[in-house]
Protein backbone atom coordinates (compact mmCIF):
# COMPACT_ATOMS: atom_id res chain seq x y z
CA UNK A 1 0.00 0.00 0.00
CA UNK A 2 1.32 3.53 -0.76
CA UNK A 3 1.42 6.10 1.75
CA UNK A 4 -2.05 7.28 2.93
CA UNK A 5 -3.64 10.52 4.08
CA UNK A 6 -3.67 12.19 6.95
CA UNK A 7 -7.41 11.71 8.51
CA UNK A 8 -8.80 15.26 8.41
CA UNK A 9 -12.24 16.22 10.35
CA UNK A 10 -14.42 15.05 7.79
CA UNK A 11 -15.37 11.22 7.62
CA UNK A 12 -13.79 10.69 4.14
CA UNK A 13 -14.04 6.75 4.56
CA UNK A 14 -16.92 5.68 2.47
CA UNK A 15 -15.80 8.97 -0.05
CA UNK A 16 -12.98 7.04 -1.34
CA UNK A 17 -14.08 4.00 -1.10
CA UNK A 18 -16.85 5.38 -3.57
CA UNK A 19 -14.62 6.71 -5.88
CA UNK A 20 -16.96 8.28 -8.44
CA UNK A 21 -19.91 10.83 -8.33
CA UNK A 22 -21.78 13.02 -10.27
CA UNK A 23 -21.46 17.20 -10.47
CA UNK A 24 -24.69 18.56 -11.54
CA UNK A 25 -24.24 22.49 -12.71
CA UNK A 26 -28.22 23.40 -12.89
CA UNK A 27 -29.58 27.64 -13.10
CA UNK A 28 -30.94 29.84 -14.91
CA UNK A 29 -27.60 29.89 -17.17
CA UNK A 30 -29.12 26.65 -18.97
CA UNK A 31 -31.28 28.75 -20.75
CA UNK A 32 -28.52 30.90 -22.30
CA UNK A 33 -26.77 27.65 -23.52
CA UNK A 34 -23.48 28.97 -23.27
CA UNK A 35 -22.07 28.04 -20.21
CA UNK A 36 -22.10 29.18 -16.55
CA UNK A 37 -20.09 31.83 -16.81
CA UNK A 38 -22.36 33.52 -19.55
CA UNK A 39 -23.25 36.42 -17.14
CA UNK A 40 -19.73 37.56 -16.83
CA UNK A 41 -18.64 36.47 -20.41
CA UNK A 42 -20.88 38.59 -22.12
CA UNK A 43 -21.05 41.52 -18.98
CA UNK A 44 -24.78 41.01 -19.04
CA UNK A 45 -26.28 43.67 -16.84
CA UNK A 46 -29.15 42.20 -14.08
CA UNK A 47 -31.40 43.94 -16.24
CA UNK A 48 -30.71 41.84 -19.37
CA UNK A 49 -30.13 38.76 -16.93
CA UNK A 50 -33.37 38.85 -15.54
CA UNK A 51 -35.22 37.24 -18.67
CA UNK A 52 -33.83 33.84 -17.30
CA UNK A 53 -35.25 34.62 -14.34
CA UNK A 54 -38.64 35.49 -15.68
CA UNK A 55 -38.71 32.05 -18.06
CA UNK A 56 -37.35 29.31 -16.23
CA UNK A 57 -39.88 26.98 -16.08
CA UNK A 58 -37.97 23.31 -16.14
CA UNK A 59 -41.91 21.59 -16.48
CA UNK A 60 -40.10 18.18 -17.36
CA UNK A 61 -37.60 18.02 -14.28
CA UNK A 62 -37.92 14.62 -12.70
CA UNK A 63 -35.33 14.18 -10.11
CA UNK A 64 -36.10 10.50 -10.43
CA UNK A 65 -34.52 10.17 -13.77
CA UNK A 66 -31.54 12.03 -12.57
CA UNK A 67 -30.78 9.84 -9.74
CA UNK A 68 -31.54 6.66 -11.90
CA UNK A 69 -28.96 7.52 -14.46
CA UNK A 70 -26.35 8.51 -12.23
CA UNK A 71 -26.98 5.16 -10.29
CA UNK A 72 -26.74 3.11 -13.62
CA UNK A 73 -23.44 4.58 -14.34
CA UNK A 74 -22.04 3.31 -11.12
CA UNK A 75 -22.24 6.77 -9.22
CA UNK A 76 -22.27 6.45 -5.59
CA UNK A 77 -22.74 10.00 -4.85
CA UNK A 78 -23.72 13.47 -6.65
CA UNK A 79 -22.83 17.24 -5.84
CA UNK A 80 -25.29 19.91 -6.75
CA UNK A 81 -25.00 23.82 -7.44
CA UNK A 82 -27.17 25.38 -4.57
CA UNK A 83 -26.00 28.60 -6.15
CA UNK A 84 -23.59 29.34 -8.88
CA UNK A 85 -21.39 32.70 -9.25
CA UNK A 86 -24.89 34.26 -11.04
CA UNK A 87 -26.31 34.02 -7.26
CA UNK A 88 -28.81 32.18 -8.57
CA UNK A 89 -30.43 29.99 -5.83
CA UNK A 90 -31.82 26.44 -6.83
CA UNK A 91 -33.21 26.32 -3.04
CA UNK A 92 -35.97 28.01 -0.84
CA UNK A 93 -33.65 30.38 0.96
CA UNK A 94 -35.45 32.99 3.59
CA UNK A 95 -32.75 35.17 2.62
CA UNK A 96 -33.26 35.77 -0.65
CA UNK A 97 -35.69 36.06 -3.32
CA UNK A 98 -33.92 35.74 -6.31
CA UNK A 99 -34.31 31.74 -6.20
CA UNK A 100 -36.04 29.12 -8.02
CA UNK A 101 -39.43 29.67 -5.73
CA UNK A 102 -39.89 33.02 -7.31
CA UNK A 103 -39.30 31.81 -10.80
CA UNK A 104 -41.99 29.77 -12.87
CA UNK A 105 -40.58 26.78 -11.33
CA UNK A 106 -42.12 28.12 -8.38
CA UNK A 107 -40.96 25.51 -5.99
CA UNK A 108 -37.50 24.47 -4.08
CA UNK A 109 -35.95 21.91 -6.83
CA UNK A 110 -33.47 20.96 -4.37
CA UNK A 111 -35.26 19.61 -2.19
CA UNK A 112 -36.73 16.40 -4.21
CA UNK A 113 -33.40 15.78 -6.02
CA UNK A 114 -32.04 15.11 -2.59
CA UNK A 115 -35.07 12.88 -1.74
CA UNK A 116 -34.45 11.31 -5.10
CA UNK A 117 -30.93 10.44 -4.88
CA UNK A 118 -30.99 9.28 -1.33
CA UNK A 119 -33.50 7.26 -2.83
CA UNK A 120 -31.28 5.48 -4.88
CA UNK A 121 -28.67 5.40 -2.40
CA UNK A 122 -26.89 8.26 -3.17
CA UNK A 123 -24.86 10.34 -0.89
CA UNK A 124 -25.49 13.89 -1.38
CA UNK A 125 -23.11 17.20 -1.43
CA UNK A 126 -24.01 20.85 -2.20
CA UNK A 127 -21.98 22.88 -4.39
CA UNK A 128 -22.41 26.61 -2.99
CA UNK A 129 -21.13 29.78 -4.49
CA UNK A 130 -19.16 32.19 -2.70
CA UNK A 131 -18.84 34.52 -5.47
CA UNK A 132 -21.93 35.90 -6.34
CA UNK A 133 -22.38 38.23 -9.51
CA UNK A 134 -26.22 39.34 -8.26
CA UNK A 135 -25.74 40.39 -4.59
CA UNK A 136 -25.69 44.20 -3.54
CA UNK A 137 -23.35 44.10 -1.00
CA UNK A 138 -20.97 41.76 -3.15
CA UNK A 139 -18.03 44.31 -4.31
CA UNK A 140 -17.59 44.55 -7.55
CA UNK A 141 -14.34 43.15 -8.84
CA UNK A 142 -12.20 42.17 -11.82
CA UNK A 143 -14.65 38.79 -12.31
CA UNK A 144 -17.91 40.66 -12.05
CA UNK A 145 -19.69 40.93 -15.02
CA UNK A 146 -20.08 44.83 -14.17
CA UNK A 147 -15.91 44.92 -14.21
CA UNK A 148 -15.96 47.82 -17.51
CA UNK A 149 -18.67 50.01 -16.31
CA UNK A 150 -16.82 52.42 -14.66
CA UNK A 151 -20.35 54.40 -13.69
CA UNK A 152 -21.11 51.56 -12.68
CA UNK A 153 -18.48 50.55 -9.98
CA UNK A 154 -18.39 54.29 -8.72
CA UNK A 155 -21.95 54.11 -7.70
CA UNK A 156 -21.25 50.58 -6.32
CA UNK A 157 -18.48 51.27 -4.61
CA UNK A 158 -19.76 51.25 -1.13
CA UNK A 159 -20.69 47.76 -1.06
CA UNK A 160 -19.96 45.77 2.08
CA UNK A 161 -18.45 42.27 1.95
CA UNK A 162 -19.44 41.87 5.78
CA UNK A 163 -23.18 41.73 4.78
CA UNK A 164 -22.45 39.59 2.15
CA UNK A 165 -20.50 37.14 4.32
CA UNK A 166 -23.20 37.51 6.60
CA UNK A 167 -25.82 36.04 3.79
CA UNK A 168 -23.14 33.64 2.48
CA UNK A 169 -23.28 32.66 6.66
CA UNK A 170 -26.77 32.42 6.71
CA UNK A 171 -27.08 30.26 3.42
CA UNK A 172 -24.72 28.10 4.17
CA UNK A 173 -27.02 27.23 7.60
CA UNK A 174 -30.00 26.82 5.88
CA UNK A 175 -28.44 24.09 3.54
CA UNK A 176 -27.24 21.95 6.81
CA UNK A 177 -30.38 22.46 8.49
CA UNK A 178 -32.98 21.99 6.09
CA UNK A 179 -31.93 18.99 3.80
CA UNK A 180 -31.16 16.75 6.47
CA UNK A 181 -27.92 14.58 6.15
CA UNK A 182 -25.67 16.14 3.70
CA UNK A 183 -22.52 14.56 3.40
CA UNK A 184 -20.36 17.13 1.02
CA UNK A 185 -20.15 21.36 1.18
CA UNK A 186 -17.77 22.11 -2.23
CA UNK A 187 -18.04 25.89 -2.16
CA UNK A 188 -16.63 27.59 -4.83
CA UNK A 189 -14.12 29.79 -4.81
CA UNK A 190 -11.29 32.01 -3.76
CA UNK A 191 -8.96 34.32 -5.62
CA UNK A 192 -7.38 36.57 -3.29
CA UNK A 193 -4.48 36.47 -5.01
CA UNK A 194 -5.86 37.82 -8.09
CA UNK A 195 -5.16 41.63 -8.79
CA UNK A 196 -6.84 43.72 -11.62
CA UNK A 197 -5.34 47.12 -10.54
CA UNK A 198 -8.65 49.04 -9.38
CA UNK A 199 -9.47 45.70 -7.70
CA UNK A 200 -8.15 42.36 -5.73
CA UNK A 201 -9.61 39.19 -5.86
CA UNK A 202 -11.52 37.68 -3.09
CA UNK A 203 -10.69 35.26 -0.54
CA UNK A 204 -11.00 33.61 3.61
CA UNK A 205 -10.88 37.09 4.96
CA UNK A 206 -13.92 38.45 2.82
CA UNK A 207 -15.58 34.87 3.71
CA UNK A 208 -14.56 34.41 6.83
CA UNK A 209 -13.90 31.31 5.96
CA UNK A 210 -12.50 30.15 9.71
CA UNK A 211 -15.83 31.05 11.09
CA UNK A 212 -17.76 29.37 8.49
CA UNK A 213 -15.64 26.51 8.40
CA UNK A 214 -16.42 26.11 12.17
CA UNK A 215 -19.78 26.17 12.04
CA UNK A 216 -20.33 23.85 9.33
CA UNK A 217 -18.79 20.89 11.16
CA UNK A 218 -21.28 22.15 14.63
CA UNK A 219 -24.11 21.56 12.05
CA UNK A 220 -22.80 18.59 10.48
CA UNK A 221 -19.97 16.41 11.75
CA UNK A 222 -17.98 14.48 9.84
CA UNK A 223 -19.47 16.25 6.47
CA UNK A 224 -16.18 16.75 3.74
CA UNK A 225 -15.95 20.24 3.13
CA UNK A 226 -13.50 21.16 -0.05
CA UNK A 227 -10.26 23.31 -0.55
CA UNK A 228 -11.59 26.30 -1.76
CA UNK A 229 -11.92 28.19 0.95
CA UNK A 230 -8.58 28.92 0.71
CA UNK A 231 -7.75 27.30 4.75
CA UNK A 232 -7.21 23.59 3.51
CA UNK A 233 -10.66 21.45 3.99
CA UNK A 234 -10.63 17.46 3.46
CA UNK A 235 -10.47 17.54 0.12
CA UNK A 236 -8.29 18.65 -2.81
CA UNK A 237 -10.14 19.59 -5.98
CA UNK A 238 -7.57 19.75 -9.42
CA UNK A 239 -10.35 20.74 -11.79
CA UNK A 240 -10.44 19.98 -15.65
CA UNK A 241 -7.02 17.77 -15.74
CA UNK A 242 -5.63 14.74 -14.49
CA UNK A 243 -3.01 14.92 -12.10
CA UNK A 244 0.06 12.72 -13.13
CA UNK A 245 0.33 11.25 -9.39
CA UNK A 246 -1.67 11.09 -6.44
CA UNK A 247 -1.61 14.54 -5.28
CA UNK A 248 -0.11 15.85 -2.39
CA UNK A 249 0.50 18.88 0.00
CA UNK A 250 3.48 19.68 1.38
CA UNK A 251 4.68 16.59 -0.17
CA UNK A 252 1.68 14.34 1.58
CA UNK A 253 -0.84 12.42 0.00
CA UNK A 254 -4.06 13.63 0.20
CA UNK A 255 -7.65 12.97 -0.13
CA UNK A 256 -8.77 14.00 -3.74
CA UNK A 257 -11.58 14.44 -6.37
CA UNK A 258 -10.81 15.04 -10.10
CA UNK A 259 -13.69 17.26 -11.25
CA UNK A 260 -14.10 16.85 -15.44
CA UNK A 261 -16.61 17.84 -17.73
CA UNK A 262 -17.92 15.51 -20.75
CA UNK A 263 -17.52 18.80 -23.23
CA UNK A 264 -15.35 20.90 -21.29
CA UNK A 265 -18.71 23.27 -19.92
CA UNK A 266 -20.04 22.90 -16.79
CA UNK A 267 -23.51 24.75 -17.38
CA UNK A 268 -25.67 23.01 -20.33
CA UNK A 269 -23.83 24.53 -23.54
CA UNK A 270 -25.84 23.69 -26.89
CA UNK A 271 -23.97 24.34 -29.48
CA UNK A 272 -20.25 22.70 -27.89
CA UNK A 273 -19.81 19.82 -29.95
CA UNK A 274 -16.21 19.03 -27.98
CA UNK A 275 -17.94 15.86 -26.13
CA UNK A 276 -15.70 13.22 -24.53
CA UNK A 277 -15.98 9.76 -26.10
CA UNK A 278 -17.11 7.17 -23.25
CA UNK A 279 -13.67 4.92 -23.40
CA UNK A 280 -11.79 8.24 -22.67
CA UNK A 281 -14.07 8.90 -19.63
CA UNK A 282 -13.53 5.73 -18.26
CA UNK A 283 -9.91 5.45 -19.24
CA UNK A 284 -9.97 9.46 -16.80
CA UNK A 285 -12.00 7.24 -14.30
CA UNK A 286 -9.14 4.50 -14.10
CA UNK A 287 -6.19 6.62 -14.38
CA UNK A 288 -7.88 8.75 -11.02
CA UNK A 289 -8.04 5.81 -9.11
CA UNK A 290 -4.48 4.38 -10.05
CA UNK A 291 -3.26 7.32 -8.37
CA UNK A 292 -5.70 7.13 -5.68
CA UNK A 293 -8.22 9.84 -6.16
CA UNK A 294 -11.84 9.91 -6.92
CA UNK A 295 -13.78 11.48 -10.16
CA UNK A 296 -16.68 13.82 -9.63
CA UNK A 297 -18.32 14.02 -13.59
CA UNK A 298 -20.61 16.87 -14.45
CA UNK A 299 -23.46 16.60 -16.38
CA UNK A 300 -25.29 20.31 -17.10
CA UNK A 301 -29.17 19.51 -17.77
CA UNK A 302 -31.31 21.48 -19.92
CA UNK A 303 -33.52 24.60 -18.41
CA UNK A 304 -35.94 21.99 -19.25
CA UNK A 305 -35.07 19.69 -16.64
CA UNK A 306 -33.44 16.94 -18.57
CA UNK A 307 -30.39 15.34 -18.96
CA UNK A 308 -29.36 15.63 -23.04
CA UNK A 309 -29.59 12.77 -24.77
CA UNK A 310 -25.84 13.13 -25.70
CA UNK A 311 -24.75 13.12 -21.71
CA UNK A 312 -27.90 10.12 -21.38
CA UNK A 313 -25.90 8.18 -23.63
CA UNK A 314 -22.58 9.14 -22.39
CA UNK A 315 -23.52 7.69 -18.61
CA UNK A 316 -25.22 4.73 -19.89
CA UNK A 317 -22.18 3.85 -21.93
CA UNK A 318 -20.33 4.30 -19.02
CA UNK A 319 -22.47 2.64 -16.73
CA UNK A 320 -22.52 -0.42 -19.33
CA UNK A 321 -18.49 -0.65 -18.74
CA UNK A 322 -19.06 -0.41 -14.72
CA UNK A 323 -21.21 -3.20 -14.63
CA UNK A 324 -18.86 -5.32 -15.25
CA UNK A 325 -15.84 -3.83 -13.83
CA UNK A 326 -16.82 -2.31 -10.66
CA UNK A 327 -14.85 -3.91 -8.38
CA UNK A 328 -11.34 -2.25 -10.23
CA UNK A 329 -12.90 0.85 -9.11
CA UNK A 330 -14.76 0.73 -5.57
CA UNK A 331 -12.73 0.18 -2.30
CA UNK A 332 -9.55 0.29 -5.28
CA UNK A 333 -6.16 2.41 -4.68
CA UNK A 334 -2.88 2.98 -6.40
CA UNK A 335 -1.15 -0.39 -6.46
CA UNK A 336 2.73 -0.39 -5.15
CA UNK A 337 3.59 -2.10 -8.42
CA UNK A 338 4.49 0.30 -11.32
CA UNK A 339 2.01 -0.12 -13.90
CA UNK A 340 3.20 -1.66 -18.15
CA UNK A 341 2.95 1.04 -20.68
CA UNK A 342 -0.43 2.17 -21.91
CA UNK A 343 -1.79 0.23 -18.44
CA UNK A 344 -2.59 1.29 -15.09
CA UNK A 345 -2.85 -0.61 -11.82
CA UNK A 346 -5.26 -0.57 -9.13
CA UNK A 347 -5.59 -3.20 -6.05
CA UNK A 348 -8.10 -3.93 -3.10
CA UNK A 349 -6.11 -6.35 -1.06
CA UNK A 350 -4.83 -9.05 -2.51
CA UNK A 351 -7.00 -7.96 -5.97
CA UNK A 352 -4.65 -6.28 -8.30
CA UNK A 353 -6.48 -5.01 -11.59
CA UNK A 354 -4.73 -4.43 -14.95
CA UNK A 355 -6.47 -1.93 -17.18
CA UNK A 356 -5.36 -2.00 -20.73
CA UNK A 357 -5.75 1.49 -22.62
CA UNK A 358 -4.16 -0.42 -25.81
CA UNK A 359 -4.26 -3.82 -26.71
CA UNK A 360 -0.83 -5.88 -27.06
CA UNK A 361 -0.52 -8.50 -29.51
CA UNK A 362 0.19 -11.82 -28.16
CA UNK A 363 1.36 -11.38 -24.30
CA UNK A 364 1.90 -8.63 -21.99
CA UNK A 365 5.01 -8.73 -19.56
CA UNK A 366 4.52 -7.08 -15.76
CA UNK A 367 7.48 -6.57 -14.08
CA UNK A 368 8.11 -7.75 -10.51
CA UNK A 369 4.94 -9.76 -10.45
CA UNK A 370 6.58 -13.36 -11.12
CA UNK A 371 5.43 -16.03 -8.30
CA UNK A 372 2.99 -13.32 -7.04
CA UNK A 373 0.55 -14.64 -9.13
CA UNK A 374 -2.29 -17.38 -8.52
CA UNK A 375 -4.21 -17.04 -11.09
CA UNK A 376 -5.52 -14.23 -13.51
CA UNK A 377 -9.03 -13.61 -15.68
CA UNK A 378 -10.28 -10.82 -17.69
CA UNK A 379 -12.88 -9.11 -15.25
CA UNK A 380 -15.55 -8.85 -18.48
CA UNK A 381 -16.12 -12.79 -18.87
CA UNK A 382 -14.21 -14.46 -15.83
CA UNK A 383 -11.91 -16.32 -18.91
CA UNK A 384 -9.18 -17.77 -17.76
CA UNK A 385 -6.03 -15.64 -18.97
CA UNK A 386 -3.07 -18.24 -18.83
CA UNK A 387 0.23 -17.14 -16.67
CA UNK A 388 3.84 -17.94 -17.16
CA UNK A 389 7.02 -16.87 -15.74
CA UNK A 390 9.28 -15.32 -18.01
CA UNK A 391 8.78 -13.57 -21.54
CA UNK A 392 7.39 -15.91 -24.17
CA UNK A 393 10.08 -16.91 -27.41
CA UNK A 394 12.94 -17.04 -24.75
CA UNK A 395 11.69 -20.37 -22.90
CA UNK A 396 9.84 -20.15 -19.98
CA UNK A 397 11.84 -18.95 -16.78
CA UNK A 398 15.25 -18.87 -18.89
CA UNK A 399 14.72 -15.62 -20.88
CA UNK A 400 16.63 -11.95 -20.91
CA UNK A 401 13.60 -10.45 -18.95
CA UNK A 402 14.89 -12.08 -15.83
CA UNK A 403 12.81 -14.02 -13.02
CA UNK A 404 10.85 -11.28 -11.80
CA UNK A 405 8.78 -11.31 -14.96
CA UNK A 406 5.54 -12.59 -15.13
CA UNK A 407 3.58 -12.93 -18.69
CA UNK A 408 0.03 -12.73 -19.32
CA UNK A 409 -1.22 -14.56 -22.86
CA UNK A 410 -3.57 -12.43 -24.24
CA UNK A 411 -6.33 -13.40 -26.95
CA UNK A 412 -5.75 -11.62 -30.37
CA UNK A 413 -9.12 -10.17 -29.88
CA UNK A 414 -9.73 -7.62 -27.34
CA UNK A 415 -12.54 -7.38 -25.67
CA UNK A 416 -15.12 -5.72 -26.79
CA UNK A 417 -15.73 -3.13 -23.99
CA UNK A 418 -14.36 0.41 -23.63
CA UNK A 419 -11.34 -0.43 -21.27
CA UNK A 420 -10.56 -4.44 -20.57
CA UNK A 421 -9.55 -5.40 -17.26
CA UNK A 422 -7.33 -8.55 -16.14
CA UNK A 423 -7.74 -9.37 -12.55
CA UNK A 424 -4.66 -10.78 -11.12
CA UNK A 425 -5.55 -12.66 -7.58
CA UNK A 426 -2.26 -12.16 -5.87
CA UNK A 427 -0.83 -14.99 -3.64
CA UNK A 428 -1.26 -12.61 -0.48
C1 LIG B 1 -14.86 26.76 -11.45
C2 LIG B 1 -15.83 27.54 -12.25
C3 LIG B 1 -17.12 26.94 -12.31
C4 LIG B 1 -17.34 25.52 -12.01
C5 LIG B 1 -16.33 24.94 -11.10
C6 LIG B 1 -16.30 23.45 -11.06
O1 LIG B 1 -14.26 27.34 -10.46
O2 LIG B 1 -15.88 28.87 -11.87
O3 LIG B 1 -17.97 27.49 -13.22
O4 LIG B 1 -18.46 25.49 -11.25
O5 LIG B 1 -15.12 25.45 -11.13
O6 LIG B 1 -15.14 22.96 -10.51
Amino acid sequence: MPPQPEPTAGQTDWFIHDRFGLFIHWGIYSMAARHEWVKNREKIPDETYQKYFDHFNPDLYDPREWAQAAKDAGMKYFVVTTKHHDGFCLFDSRYTGYKATNTPAGRDLIAPMVEAFRGEGLRVGFYHSLIDWHHPEFPVDGLHPMRDNVEYREREKDRDIRQYAEYLHNQSRELLTNYGDVDILWYDFSYSGADYGWSKGKGKEDWQSEKLMKMVRELQPGIIVNDRLEIGGDLKTPEQYQPREWVKVDGKPVVWEACQTLNGSWGYDRDNLDWKPVDMLVRMLVDTVSKGGNLLLNVGPTARGTFDPRALETLKGIGDWMRLHDRSIYGCTQSDYPAPQDCRYTQNGNRLYLHLFAWPPFAIHLDGLAGKVKYAQLLNDASEIRIQKGAIGHGAGSDSAGDSTLTLRLPIQKPDVAVPVIELFLAE
